[in-house]
C-alpha cells in the first residue's frame, strides 16, 4: 500500500468531545485496554509520553510491512514510494502547524535536538561575547541546558525571566531584559512541571518590537491545542513526535524560512550536500541542509498519521475536551485532605502537579502504581522549578483527550489509598 501523500489536514472535522465519544476513541488506543497489577490501567503520564492509536502503529508497520526503503536515493519504486511517504508526512506537520512551506519543516529527533539545532548552528552564526539570550525559570532542561552550553563557549548571557507563585510569568520583568545586546529568547509554551500556558503571542511580540527572534518550545502544547506558527509568528517552533500521540525519536523545528536558509548546517553527511570535493563542499536546500544520513522514516510517517489522526478529531475540541476535564480534576484532587496544588496559572492546561502532605513524591507514585494508576514522579526535568518552590518532586498527573472523568476519579481513589498507607 502506498504511503500518505501529501495531505492538506481538514480543520475541525470532529464533533465537541464528551464521555462518550471519548470512550469511543479509546477503543483505538490497544494499550488502554491492559491491566497493570491486576487493575485496569488509567494512564496520567502523557506529558512525559502519550499512547498510540491503532493507526498510528498501522502505518508505521505497513511502511516496514510493504515499503520499507531508503528515500532520496533510489530511483526502484519501494524508495520512490517511502520517499513519497516521507514528504506527505512534512505536508502534513506544514498543514497542521499552518507553516507557509514545506522546507520549513525540519524532521529532527525530538523538542531536545531541535533546540539543540537551533543553538549550535543559529548560535554559533549569532551570538558574540557579552550577547545574550532570554529563557525562564519554567523551562525544561532541554530549553537551559543547550543555551548554557553556547553562552559558555561563546562567553555571552542566558538571562532568566522569574515566575510568581501561581506560575505566572513575570512580564514586566521580561520587557525590562530585553535590550541591545539580546539575540534569541526562547520559552515554553506550557510548563510541563506547571501546565501554565504562556501567553507566547505577546511574548513574541514583544520581541518583535525589538528585532529579537523567538523559539517557541511547543512540546506540552502540540498535544493540547491548536498551533499556528503564522499568527504566532514564532521564528522557530519544536515539537516532539511521542508526546503528540506518534512514535519516539521523531520531532520538528519549524523555522521561517529566510532564517533557516541563513543558518549554517548543523550536522554533515549524506542527503545533506548538493555536492562533494575534497576541495570544498556546497549544501543542499532546505530542508535538507538539516537533515544529514539516513532520516526516521518510519517515525515521520507515524507522526504524520497521529497528527491526521487529531486533526480528524479537531484541535478545538481537544482543548476544549480537556479544559473541563483538568477543572474536573483540579476541584477533586484540591478536595483531598493535605494535597497542594503546584502550578495555579490562570491559565493551565494538561497538567496537575501536586504534593501531598507527609508523603514524598515518589511514594505518592509508588502506591497509585498498584492501584494501576500511572503518574510521573520527581523534577520532571525542570529542577529550577522545583527550587523555585523549595521542593525536590512533585507527583504530576498529565492529561489527553483520551482521559475521562472515570480516571479522574480512579486517580482520587488511589491517593486515598496513599493516605490510608502512610497514616497507619
Ligand atoms: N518532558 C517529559 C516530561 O515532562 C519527559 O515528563
Amino acid at each position: 500500500m502506498a504511503g500518505p501523500a501529501k495531505i492538506e489536514v481538514p480543520e475541525g472535522l470532529g464533533k465537541p468531545l464528551d464521555e462518550r465519544s471519548v470512550q469511543k476513541l479509546r477503543e483505538d488506543f490497544p494499550i488502554l485496554k491492559q491491566l497493570v497489577h491486576g487493575k485496569p490501567l488509567v494512564y496520567l503520564d502523557n506529558a512525559a509520553t502519550s499512547q498510540k492509536p491503532r493507526q498510528v502503529i498501522d502505518a508505521i508497520a505497513d511502511y516496514y510491512e510493504s515499503y520499507n526503503s531508503n528515500v532520496h536515493r533510489g530511483l526502484h519504486a519501494l524508495s520512490e514510494q517511502a520517499t513519497q511517504a516521507y514528504e506527505g508526512a512534512r505536508g502534513i506537520v506544514r498543514s497542521f502547524l499552518n507553516a507557509d512551506e514545506d522546507r520549513e519543516i525540519i524532521f529532527v529527533k525530538g523538542t531536545t535536538e531541535g533546540i539543540n539545532l537551533v543553538a549550535s548552528s543559529y548560535g554559533r552564526a549569532h551570538l558574540q561575547q557579552g550577547d545574550e539570550i532570554i529563557i525562564s525559570e519554567m523551562e525544561h532542561h532541554s530549553n537551559i541546558v543547550p543555551w548554557q552550553i553556547l553562552c559558555e563557549e561563546k562567553g555571552a548571557v542566558l538571562k532568566v525571566v522569574p515566575f510568581n507563585d501561581d506560575g505566572e510569568l513575570l512580564l514586566d520583568e521580561y520587557e525590562r531584559m530585553l535590550g541591545p545586546r539580546t539575540k534569541l529568547v526562547s520559552m515554553t509554551y506550557i510548563s510541563n512541571a506547571l501546565g501554565t500556558v504562556n501567553p507566547v503571542k505577546s511574548i513574541i511580540e514583544i520581541a518583535h518590537e525589538r528585532g529579537v527572534p523567538v523559539l517557541i518550545d511547543g512540546a506540552q502544547a502540540v498535544p493540547h491545542r491548536p498551533v499556528d506558527v503564522q499568527d504566532l509568528d514564532c521564528d522557530f517552533f519544536v515539537f516532539s513526535s511521542h508526546k503528540v500521540f506518534g512514535p519516539t525519536g521523531m520531532g520538528i523545528l519549524y523555522g521561517k524560512a529566510e532564517i533557516l536558509d541563513s543558518m549554517p548546517p548543523y550536522q554533515g553527511g549524506g542527503d545533506m550536500i548538493r555536492s562533494v570535493t575534497f576541495e570544498k563542499t556546497t549544501y543542499n536546500d532546505l530542508p535538507y541542509k538539516f537533515e544529514a544520513g539516513t532520516p526516521n522514516v518510519a517515525g515521520a510517517i507515524g507522526l504524520g498519521s497521529a497528527l491526521e489522526y487529531v486533526s480528524r478529531i479537531g484541535m478545538n475540541n481537544i482543548e476544549e475536551y480537556e479544559k473541563s476535564l483538568l477543572s474536573y480534576a483540579t476541584e477533586a484532587v484540591s478536595s483531598i485532605e493535605g494535597v497542594r496544588i503546584i502550578g495555579t496559572a490562570s491559565q493551565k492546561a494538561g497538567v496537575l502537579s501536586f504534593l501531598l502532605d507527609q508523603v514524598h513524591a515518589h511514594d505518592v507514585g509508588t502506591v497509585l502504581d498498584t492501584e494501576g494508576v500511572a503518574i510521573r514522579t520527581g523534577h520532571h526535568c525542570a529542577q529550577p522549578v522545583m527550587k523555585h518552590y523549595g521542593i525536590a518532586a512533585t507527583a504530576r498527573a498529565s492529561l489527553a483527550f483520551y482521559n475521562t472523568r472515570a480516571d479522574i476519579d480512579a486517580l482520587v481513589k488511589g491517593l486515598d489509598k496513599v493516605i490510608e498507607v502512610f497514616t497507619l
